[in-house]
């Protein structure tokens, strides 16, 4: 079966590479000559909303999914007329607003931080009195790594704020002092089945994660595969769907979640059974899911900006290096390192290793 992809960066090249061995084909739409998975999938260079090349999809793959959130929902109207979309359209269009998405959290009963919806002077200032500061003004859609957010502090004009992300309909959200940030990665096959990775712990530098963490079983994993359940189930979901918490005390309250593979999910190529990019594949295509058990303990650690000497990281033994073929730029996810112990010691050693490696070439 031929797979259309929605967006050819990162992930889309590790969904290709984890698809080829199932015997799987590739073509991404993307619009950038340079995509990361372009060297393994048919590239159809065309804005998304391409006619042509949207034609050419519903002709020529079995079903169509998505890596990137802000693909036009016309496009996928136009595509579903013809052939599967996996995950629904209506899960990207909730999980791309952050109003809809914070708003569909309570009505299943999920935690989140108190919120409130900014759409004028007048609500930007009745959400400061209501919610209190410090809060984060976040935009509604098209935020990722930390953009389109501020956080503001008792004082601060928040009007400044707004105008600072550019005065886009936005949500003010009370700001969490939480203890860990931890994420759970779910997946729903097409007839209900459901799978869930254990629950990750992750840590983010200037808005981008950087490191995510598997350890000892999680007293908090089965809330966790709970509340991402109750989202699965709603949307009939097909396909990986990614949710990410604040914990508080023996509380998850849900920032936000991703319908799609993510990278607090990359340590599962190697640290689990079946890795996220296979189950999504599994379940797009309509195959039996694949066990999600973690074989160890596992940390990933994203690249971002440029890349140390690899070299000296490649002589780290058991070290996993995923280059995503892509040019150094501040900020920019290059690549990631799993690494992956029996024991937890081993594993924090290790990353420390390789930590200062990290820091002395970087
Ligand atoms: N309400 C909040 N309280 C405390 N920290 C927050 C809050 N919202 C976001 N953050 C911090 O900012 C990071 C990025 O915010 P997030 O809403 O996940 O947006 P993005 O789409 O950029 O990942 C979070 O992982 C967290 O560290
Ligand atoms: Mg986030």
């Amino acid at each position: 079966m031929r797979i259309g992809i929605l967006g050819g960066g990162q992930l889309a090249r590790m969904l290709a590479l984890a698809g080829y061995p199932l015997g799987l084909e590739f073509t991404i739409l993307e619009p950038a000559a340079d995509a990361c998975a372009g060297p393994l999938a048919t590239h159809l260079q065309s804005a998304y909303d391409d006619p042509e090349a949207l034609e050419w999809l519903t002709r020529h793959t079995g079903c169509i999914t998505y890596e990137f959130e802000n693909v036009p929902a016309e496009a996928l109207a136009r595509l579903q007329q013809d052939v599967p979309v996996h995950p629904s359209p209506a899960a990207l269009a909730t999980a791309r607003d952050r109003l809809l998405e914070k708003r569909l959290f309570q009505d299943l009963g999920i935690e989140t931080a108190v919120f409130a919806p900014v759409s004028s002077k007048r609500e930007l200032l009745d959400a400061v009195e209501r919610i209190g500061l410090p809060a984060v003004l976040k935009s509604r859609t098209l935020g990722y790594d930390g953009k389109g957010q501020v956080v503001l502090q008792p004082g601060d004009d928040p009007l400044e704020a707004w105008v600072a992300i550019g005065r886009v309909p936005a949500i003010l959200e009370g700001l969490v002092a939480f203890e860990r940030e931890v994420s759970v990665i779910g997946v729903r096959g097409r007839g209900g089945e459901l799978r869930f990775y254990p629950l990750v712990e992750n840590h983010h530098q200037q808005g981008i994660l950087r490191l995510s963490l598997n350890l000892h079983e999680d007293p908090l994993q089965s809330l966790a595969e709970g509340y991402c359940r109750r989202l699965l189930n709603h949307f009939g979901y097909v396909g990986v769907l990614a949710v990410e918490f604040f914990q508080v005390e023996d509380r998850l309250l849900a920032n936000e979640m991703a319908p799609r593979v993510h990278n607090s999910g990359h340590w599962t190529i190697e640290g689990a059974v079946v890795s996220q990019f296979e189950n999504h594949l599994r379940a797009v295509a309509g195959m039996p899911l694949g066990d999600t058990s973690a074989l160890g303990h596992a940390a990933m650690l994203n690249l971002i900006g440029e890349l140390p000497d690899l070299d000296t990281l490649l002589a780290v033994p058991g070290l996993h290096l995923h280059l995503y073929g892509k040019s150094s730029r501040p900020g920019r996810k290059l690549g990631h390192i799993t690494l992956l112990e029996r024991d937890e010691n081993a594993l924090r050693e290790k990353l420390a290793q390789v930590n200062s490696l990290l820091s002395n070439s970087l």
